[in-house]
This record gives structure tokens, C-alpha cells and sequence, in this order.
């Protein structure tokens, strides 16, 4: 049985069969239809989601499965003091398959532990969010036709923002990738992946605080949300909040084949405006969410279609 806890779970020949398997799945839809009859994927979520839960549930009902769950802690027995060790042996019961988003670095992990079901983590505090890395990937070589050779900004929250965290694990496994890294002092990324991931891997990165200075030289700039619920003080996120704001004006310093993306939900970090330029791709990195995820179901479940 697998799990899904980093993206690193999956080595990138597994990841390119992943990500090839969601292309097939977005072209002839009607042949995976039927593919998890009978199969049940439960949504434990323990934080607020709208995409994650909803594609994980779509994936699912997209292969002809079916779906239960909760949508907050306080919905579920968890309010009254249940483990989630616990909770996931119950789960265990009643369900094929389970993603799980919690507030708790390594609570997925811990549900694997007690587990008899794949166990997909949908986000685990400030630490890893592999689903969306797969999206992420499946996005990017999807649009630019490849994974090697790209010069990445991110932009924004890069201390808490789960998502960079995870992609720039996934990313660093291929050749000839480098990052401009953009934020304000305070939300530069964690000296663990800095030292740990980009200087172990000897992959190239800059660190830059103004959008403006990186723009011209980007293949994708993956802007993120500044994390509110990761702050330790309301001031702190007031002052940080609006630091970034990719416009119309700043899209012209942009190459013409340069990709926007961001994990999504935003706040201010994306005028509206930009959402009409053909390179403001984070709508459509939302529907390649859909197909990744019902791809990893049907990985996890080891399920193969003809
Ligand atoms: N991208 C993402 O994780 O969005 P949700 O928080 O809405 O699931």
C-alpha cells in the first residue's frame, strides 16, 4: 500500500508516468468514467479548502467513485477530543482511499502509521502539499512542454507558503532549473530549504525583494497568498499583506511566454485585471488539479485502465 506525503514519494519516472497518465485522462475522460465503481474516497478536513477537497471529490465522482467526509475539525469528533490515529482507523472502515488536510505539520503522517487505506496529505500546516505540486507540474510541463531547463520566480509568503515548499522539492530533480526567489525580508524562505534542498542540489537562486527586477527573466512566476493563518500577530500580516501586487503595468515587463501561476485562493497578490492576459494560467492549473488528482486515486488504488 502507498501513501502520498511528499512529492518526493513518487520518483520523477513515476511522476512523469503520473503526470502523463493525468494528460490521457484530459483527453478521453469517458474511458476512465467507470474506473472506480464501487470505490469510496473520504475528505478529512481539519482547515478550510475549496479547491483541494472539491477536486479531490470531483476526481473521484469523475471516475464513477464515491465520496464522504468532513469539512472542518469542528464538524467532526475531533471536537470533542478524537485522536487522529483514531479517527483514521475508523475511516479505515467505511472508506478505499483518504485525503487529509490538517493545521498539524506531520498529522498525515501520522494517520499513515494507523492506516489500512492510501493516505493522500492535502496539506499539513506550513510544511508539505504535494497535490498541488502535482498540479503545479503537470501545469508547467502542460504549458511550457517541459520541467527542464526553467527559470522560476515565487513570489510572495515563501516562509509559510506550503506550496513553494513542496514544488521546489519536487523541481530540483530536474536539470537545469533555477529560482529567483521574491519577497520581503521577513517571509524569505526557510534557511531549511535555502541550505538543505537548493544549496545540497547545487541548484542556482536568487533572492531579490522587488517583483519588478525579476520579471523580464521568467519562464513561470508562481505567486503566492501572504499566509494569514500562519502569522503569530494580526500587525504583521497588515504590514505584509499587500507588499506584492502583479498588474496589468508589471505584465508588460514580462516575457510574452511567461506563465502566472498561484495555488490559489488569492487576495490582492493578482489584480483582476490580469486575469484576461493569455499568460494568467492559475484557472486553468485549477482544472489540470482535477485530472493529476484523479490520476494519484487511480495510482494509489492501483487501478489500471485499458
Ligand atoms: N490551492 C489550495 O490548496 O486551495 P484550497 O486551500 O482552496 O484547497
Amino acid at each position: 500500500m502507498r501513501h502520498l506525503m511528499s512529492p518526493l514519494d513518487f520518483t520523477v519516472e513515476e511522476l512523469d508516468q503520473l503526470l502523463d497518465l493525468a494528460n490521457d485522462i484530459e483527453k478521453n475522460p469517458a474511458k476512465y468514467a467507470h474506473a472506480c465503481e464501487g470505490k469510496k474516497l473520504a475528505t478529512l478536513f481539519y482547515e478550510p479548502s475549496t479547491r483541494t477537497r472539491l477536486s479531490h471529490e470531483a476526481a473521484m465522482l469523475n471516475l464513477g467513485g464515491n465520496v464522504l467526509g468532513f469539512s472542518s475539525a469542528d464538524s467532526s469528533s475531533a471536537a470533542k477530543g478524537e485522536t487522529v490515529s483514531d479517527t483514521i482507523r475508523m475511516i479505515s472502515c467505511y472508506a478505499d482511499i483518504c485525503a487529509m488536510r490538517h493545521p498539524k505539520e506531520g498529522a498525515p503522517m501520522v494517520a499513515c502509521k494507523h492506516s489500512s487505506i492510501p493516505i493522500i496529505n492535502a496539506g499539513d500546516g506550513g510544511h508539505q502539499h504535494p497535490t498541488q505540486t502535482l498540479t503545479d507540474l503537470l501545469t508547467i510541463r502542460s504549458l511550457k512542454g517541459r520541467l527542464n531547463n526553467l527559470t522560476i520566480g515565487l513570489c510572495g509568503d515563501l516562509k509559510f507558503g506550503r506550496t513553494v515548499h513542496s514544488l521546489i522539492n519536487a523541481l530540483v530533480r530536474y536539470t537545469g532549473i533555477r529560482f529567483i526567489l521574491i519577497s520581503p525580508e521577513e517571509l524569505r524562505l526557510p534557511s531549511y530549504i535555502r541550505e538543505d534542498v537548493l544549496d545540497r542540489n547545487e541548484v542556482p537562486y536568487q533572492e531579490v525583494v522587488r517583483l519588478e527586477d525579476a520579471l523580464p527573466s521568467l519562464d513561470i512566476l508562481y505567486m503566492t497568498r501572504v499566509q494569514k493563518e500562519r502569522f503569530f500577530n494580526e500587525e504583521d500580516y497588515i504590514r505584509m499583506k499587500d507588499f506584492y501586487i502583479l498588474d496589468k503595468k508589471k505584465m508588460e515587463l514580462a516575457p510574452e511566454d511567461m506563465y502566472v501561476l498561484h495555488p490559489l485562493p488569492r487576495v490582492n497578490e493578482i489584480a483582476v485585471e490580469v486575469d484576461d492576459d493569455p499568460r494568467a494560467a492559475y484557472f486553468r492549473q485549477a482544472q489540470y488539479g482535477v485530472y493529476v488528482r484523479m490520476a494519484l486515486i487511480l495510482t494509489l488504488l492501483d487501478i489500471h485502465v485499458d
